[in-house]
């Protein structure tokens, strides 16, 4: 009671300050909108005592940490996840408290919003959960990830934007403006090299500096440099024998030192594991600790963590100054300036129709059609009159599980929901479960519509699913992974690459029935394909959220024309990825990257390996043709600036979208590079018959590499080729220049 009654007391005595200040025409500094940011941090950190500094580095609860009422700065309140505002937990708990009011929109994983490769996706997917976080009040979002993948195993790759560090720092990037304009902090994570879920508490990652510079850093680094971030999570790892959470190379060389961020970083979830090296080494906010004081109650246990009475203690008695407090009250002071105490800043809006809206729009956008032999996509529904689909993702809903990204959505359009909606009365659909997959039905407290329940063994559900596939038009299998443990699940890595429960053999099964074939992969990481030269038509399809079955239904009705393209490498063994080829995976306490900075398709290139499906892939319903690349100069010297171009052309009978990817290669370097790397992209919508112009503008910085002697970005003089492609592996043009 009294607790709660402490803020209230606190906002009328900051309200009486404010009354007073106004009466004599001045208001106190850090109350004063119009002061700059920094002034204000100053003032307000003047008038704190050392217990309400202290206070507020560490957790109250779950998810909030103290503000100071008696100067009316709020709590900060933070929320998972990166693909939707998570349902309100137990003060204390991990368990969800059962409001009423907290049934999200949930958005497509990242994985898809990566798939579009378009940056206006990136910016309205931010815009939207900026808005459900801010209109629940949160003002740190616990997202988005953009740890690289490195290996098709790791659990949570699907909270991820792919194998490539471009593509990654270009489409995160937007996503942190549109959160951000709602006054809400982005807190991106998990800085850094959390590529592997095994172990991910205690392994040490061991990586040389030209990988982690060139690989692992660069979408945390646009994500501050460009992104403005305002929060930063360490991750769980450890890096050169220091937790990532309180790291001094991580977060005070690298992170502050060389790349000047200015907010705060927060721990991960019981990251933190020691008292001096938190003080010292970058982190300002503590969450989540597993202290034992837990078993006594919520209010002793906050006290116990490690920024906590003992961090007290140490400033008390003056083994600590009190400068290393003041440092990290500085960060969450700005936070506060940015977020809560901003009175400007948007109410947001929650669940609504134009969420759904937008999650339907990146999801249409973010299929990728990897196959479609015999155009046997889109379905001609003048024809086709008997469907069948097959499969448990067809009816699983997937907002659910996976781990901290798990929701409490409003609603979800299974699959199948969404085939029935927009064909059911064109033809006649039928469904069979074809095999049992996870048919767990309670997720913390989200109970499902369906029963997924199924009493018939594997023998009986293929034959169910083969015989109606003999009566049937089409088939449409929808099967690929889910969000269970060794599955795409935070905490957990895959153990093959192969589809689990068998599904391989309903797919052979069903196709020995019924040629007219499309799989449908719902995964948020790579998966084998034995059947990939039968199965006329496969679609990559994305854990996509509130509307996935909408949007699903629109790209294989064709209302929709799929123009995404793959984020990741394909491999069609494990044995084809670096990580598993060169590196140790998972490794014990330590795990060695040693594949450096070939990664995904660095290392298909240069072993000349042949992907299942390659980075950047994906097919359209139209065609395209591209023209000559041409530059616009021979050479440039360090200084300039040099422009290529192509013609694309959209040679097919209906309007669509080409993902034009740029390329380049240096020919000749001191220090081993890829083959080519991604420095530019661009989606060009054009109807049918209509040509345009693409352009990329590129300087040194896309010809550089890090030399880890000199500790910096060289772009070394000598010839270089500019590649324009639609894929890793479908080159479509190439033109050379010199660097003087
Ligand atoms: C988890 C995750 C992190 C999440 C946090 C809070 O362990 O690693 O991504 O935001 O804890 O749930």
């Amino acid at each position: 009671m009294f607790r709660s009654l402490k803020p209230v007391l606190g906002f009328i005595l900051a309200g009486i300050i404010c009354l007073n200040a106004t009466a004599q025409n001045k208001l106190p500094v850090y109350l004063d909108e119009n002061k700059p940011i920094e002034e204000r941090v100053e003032d307000a950190l003047s008038r704190m005592t050392l217990e309400e500094k202290v206070a507020m580095c560490h957790a109250q609860s779950k998810f909030s940490s103290a503000g100071v009422p008696r100067l009316g700065i709020p709590e900060n309140w933070a929320t998972d996840g990166p693909h939707g505002i998570r349902p309100e937990v137990l003060w204390d708990e991990w368990d969800q408290a059962g409001w009423t009011n907290d049934s999200c929109i949930a958005f497509p994983a990242l994985t898809c919003l990566a798939a579009t490769w378009n940056k206006d996706m990136s910016l309205l997917y931010g815009k939207s959960i900026g808005e459900e976080a801010r209109y629940r009040n949160k003002n740190i979002l616990l997202g988005p990830g953009v740890n690289i993948y490195r290996t098709p195993l790791n659990g949570r790759n699907f909270e991820y934007m792919g194998e490539d560090p471009f593509l990654a720092s270009k489409m995160v990037v937007p996503y942190i403006h549109g959160v951000q304009a709602n006054g809400v902090a982005a807190c991106v994570k998990h800085f850094a090299l959390n590529n592997q879920e095994i172990a991910r508490h205690t392994v040490n990652v061991n990586v040389d500096d030209r990988a982690l510079y060139e690989i692992y850093l660069p979408a945390f680094k646009a994500s501050v440099q460009e992104g403005q971030a305002w929060a930063i999570m360490g991750a769980y790892n450890k890096y050169k024998g220091q937790w990532a959470c309180h790291n001094q190379y991580l977060l005070n060389d690298i992170l502050r030192g060389e790349w000047g961020f200015d907010g705060v970083v927060v721990s991960d979830w019981g990251g933190v594991n020691n008292t001096k090296q938190a003080i010292y080494n970058g982190l300002d906010m503590e969450f989540g600790s597993w202290t034992d004081g837990l078993s006594e109650g919520a209010s002793n246990a906050y006290e116990n963590y490690y920024l906590a009475k003992p961090f007290l203690k140490l400033l008390q008695s003056g083994e600590v100054k009190e400068e290393e407090v003041d440092k990290k009250v500085r960060n969450i002071l700005r936070l506060a300036f940015r977020t809560t105490m901003n009175t400007k800043r948007p109410w947001g809006s929650f669940g609504t129709p134009e969420h759904a809206a937008a999650g339907r729009k990146i999801a249409e956008e973010g299929i990728v059609l990897l196959q479609n032999k015999n155009n046997t996509l889109p379905i001609d529904l003048s024809k086709t009159k008997r469907i069948l689909v097959v499969g448990e993702n067809a009816i699983k809903p997937m907002t659910v599980g996976g781990g901290s990204s798990s929701l409490k959505a409003k609603y979800e359009v299974a699959p199948w929901d969404g085939i029935v909606k927009r064909m059911g009365t064109q033809a006649d659909i039928k469904y069979a479960r074809g095999y049992v997959g996870d048919p767990t039905s309670k997720y913390n407290g989200v109970v499902l519509k369906r029963d997924l329940t199924e009493p018939r063994s594997a023998e009986e559900l293929i034959a169910e699913a083969t015989q109606l596939a003999k009566e049937s038009d089409l088939v449409i299998f929808i099967g690929g992974l889910n969000k269970s443990n060794n599955q795409d699940c935070e905490g957990h890595d895959r153990k093959h690459l192969e589809l689990p429960y068998n599904q391989d053999k309903v797919i052979t099964e069903l196709y020995k029935a019924n040629k007219n074939l499309v799989v449908v992969n719902i995964s948020g990481n790579a998966v084998a394909m034995p059947w990939v030269n039968e199965v006329p038509a496969i679609v990559q399809s994305w854990y996509n959220g509130t509307e996935s079955g909408t949007a699903l239904a629109s790209i294989l009705a064709g209302d929709a024309n799929p123009s995404g393209k793959l984020p990741f490498t394909f491999p069609v063994k494990l044995d084809d990825n670096s990580a598993h080829k060169l590196g140790e995976y998972p490794g014990k306490e330590q795990v060695t990257y040693n594949e450096g900075i070939f990664v995904g398709y660095r290392w298909t290139d240069k072993e000349k390996i042949k992907p299942l499906f390659p980075f950047g892939h994906g097919l359209s319903y139209t065609t395209f043709a591209y023209g000559k690349v041409t530059a616009d100069k021979k050479g440039i010297s360090q200084s300039d600036k040099i422009t290529f171009s192509v013609s694309v052309k959209n040679t097919g009978s209906r309007d669509g979208a080409e993902i034009v990817q740029l390329y380049i290669s240096d020919l000749k370097s001191s220090l081993p590079r890829p083959v080519k790397e991604l420095k530019g992209f661009e989606k060009v919508y054009l109807k049918a018959g209509e040509e345009k112009t693409v352009s990329f503008t590129v300087d040194k910085s896309a010809l550089s590499f890090f030399d880890d002697k000199k500790h910096d970005w060289v772009a070394e003089a000598g010839t270089f080729e500019a590649i324009v492609a639609a894929s890793a592996t479908d080159i479509k043009g190439k033109v050379s220049f010199d660097l003087k």
